[in-house]
């Protein structure tokens, strides 16, 4: 098998989106645009793939990490300039190179194993990917000679009003015979208008030294959409959402109001779950059958069980079983793990916190820094008391613990299994099991108060 190579272009700063971000780390549906790029590619068998990065573009890397080998493009003098920058690697080597730029988050692997294939079939030196657009300003254009043969790319910048006209744009895609690839780039120049070294050019010179040039045209131009500006991005964005939308309704998922609907690439979701409008629900969150999220709530990071219900409300980093309710408007902050059957209701924020089965913080509570057992009941307004102004400390609540309304569980502290907390009370020390703990001021009853208040009174 031919050996397979790819080149994510990546080191332009992305001037017109006017951002301190670098343009390829703007996220789309939750995910950078690069990230959506590369991991596209992984999909396919490659035998390396390298990120032309821009000098000081560590959060590139970062964010890639091991997904990517990296060449450094000190300055930015043109996409072919940024390919030759993995000469080095690269130059020797025999096969195919596919190069992509780090701005077309919507690419799929489908699409570029079918350049691949094409590529194979054609013999080709070299294969674009090209689309037709409805509008193809911006984009290169794809300059057909006798027989339809692709002869050369005109950028927008450098193109005639003819060459304007027409809708068949580079897409920013190819694939190349390694070698000769290299080869090419030596001769690539700038007299352009913009003065750099295009990739594109390529195209030309390997023409005129008669190799094969071939073009994949895609049948769906929003594949191709590339981001250079803000107006660009909130595209993409749309066409992504789209496109994982349909994707989970396709699968058995109900969501009621896509358009109003936010999942991130990554998320899994089982059939027969319904999501209501207004949820975004990002990472690698994964909800099993039957659930039910919204309408409203942000889930990022969550393993969510099957048949659990979370209505208006935000949860992060943490493991919510099966038949739980989360809400309306409750917080489950990191670290959390709610059992099956747990309620969590409304006005309820809980931080760093298991609960096992079947347990209830109906109200009002604040449960950080805290185990709790099975079965255990926390009444309305109960407060883990979990920071004395430098560190945290864990509340343990055994199973099947009763904890009164309006109760303050001051840290480390533990109720034991069965015991009980009246209402009202500040806990500051180990309760033991199956006990009742009162800590409260004992209530006095002034009998004929009032009366007496009245004939105080001051004519
Ligand atoms: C490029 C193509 C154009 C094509 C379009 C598709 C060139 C000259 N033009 O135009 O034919 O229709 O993409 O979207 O290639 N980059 C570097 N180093 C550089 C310059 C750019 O790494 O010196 C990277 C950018 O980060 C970006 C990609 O290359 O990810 C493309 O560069 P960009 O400036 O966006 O090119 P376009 O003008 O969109
Ligand atoms: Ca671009």
């Amino acid at each position: 098998m031919t050996n397979r190579y790819a080149v994510v272009l990546a080191a332009g700063q992305g001037t017109r989106m006017k951002s301190k971000l670098y343009k390829v780390l703007h996220p789309v549906c939750g995910k950078p645009m690069v990230q959506h790029v590369v991991d596209q590619l992984n999909t396919l068998e490659l035998n390396e793939l390298i990120t032309v990065v821009g000098f000081g573009a560590e959060k590139v890397q970062h964010q890639l990490g091991e997904d990517s080998h990296y060449v450094v493009q000190e300055e930015q003098l043109g996409t072919g300039h940024a390919v030759l920058q993995a000469e080095d690697i690269l130059a020797d080597k025999e096969g195919t190179t596919v190069v992509v730029c780090g701005d077309t988050p919507l690419l799929t692997a489908e699409t570029l194993q079918k350049l691949l294939d094409h590529h194979d079939e054609q013999n080709a030196q070299a294969t674009i990917l090209t689309a037709h657009a409805d509008d193809p300003s911006g984009y290169g254009r794809v300059i057909r000679g006798g027989n339809a043969q692709v002869e050369r790319i005109v950028e927008q910048k450098d193109a005639s009003e003819e060459e304007k006209a027409i809708q068949e744009i580079n897409t920013g895609t190819y694939c190349f015979d390694n070698q000769k690839l290299f080869e090419a780039l030596q001769n690539v120049a700038n007299d352009n208008a913009q003065g750099e070294y295009y990739l594109p050019d390529v195209i030309e010179i390997l023409k005129n030294e008669s190799d094969t040039i071939s073009a994949y045209q895609t049948p769906d131009f929003s594949e191709s959409l590339g981001v250079n500006d803000r107006v660009a991005l909130s595209k993409a964005e749309k066409l992504m959402k789209q496109r994982i939308n349909e994707h989970h309704m396709r699968n058995g998922v109900t969501i009621v109001d896509p358009d109003q609907t936010y999942i991130g690439p990554d998320v899994q979701i089982s059939s027969d779950v319904v999501i209501e409008p207004g949820c975004v629900i990002e990472g690698n969150t994964i909800i099993e059958e039957d659930a039910v999220i919204g309408p409203h709530s942000t889930i990022t990071n969550c393993s969510v069980g099957k048949g659990t219900v979370v209505k208006q409300s935000v949860a992060a980093d943490s493991q919510i079983g099966e038949r739980v309710q989360v809400g309306p408007y409750a917080h489950i902050r990191p670290a959390s793990s709610l059992g099956d059957d747990v309620k969590v209701g409304n006005f309820v924020e809980v931080k760093k916190a298991s609960f096992g089965s079947g347990s209830k913080v109906s109200h009002l509570s604040y449960i950080g820094d805290a185990e709790v057992g099975d079965g255990v009941n926390i009444g309305c307004g109960t407060i883990t008391v979990n920071y004395d102004g430098h560190n945290k400390h864990l509340t343990t609540i055994q199973d099947d613990a009763f904890i009164g309304c309006n109760s303050n569980l001051v840290a480390p502290v533990t109720v034991g299994k069965g015991a009980y907390v009246a209402a009202g009370s500040t806990i500051n020390e180990d309760v033991p099991a199956e006990a009742l703990s009162i800590a409260r001021a004992r209530q006095t009853n002034k009998e004929g108060y009032a009366a007496k208040m009245k004939s105080n009174k001051k004519e």
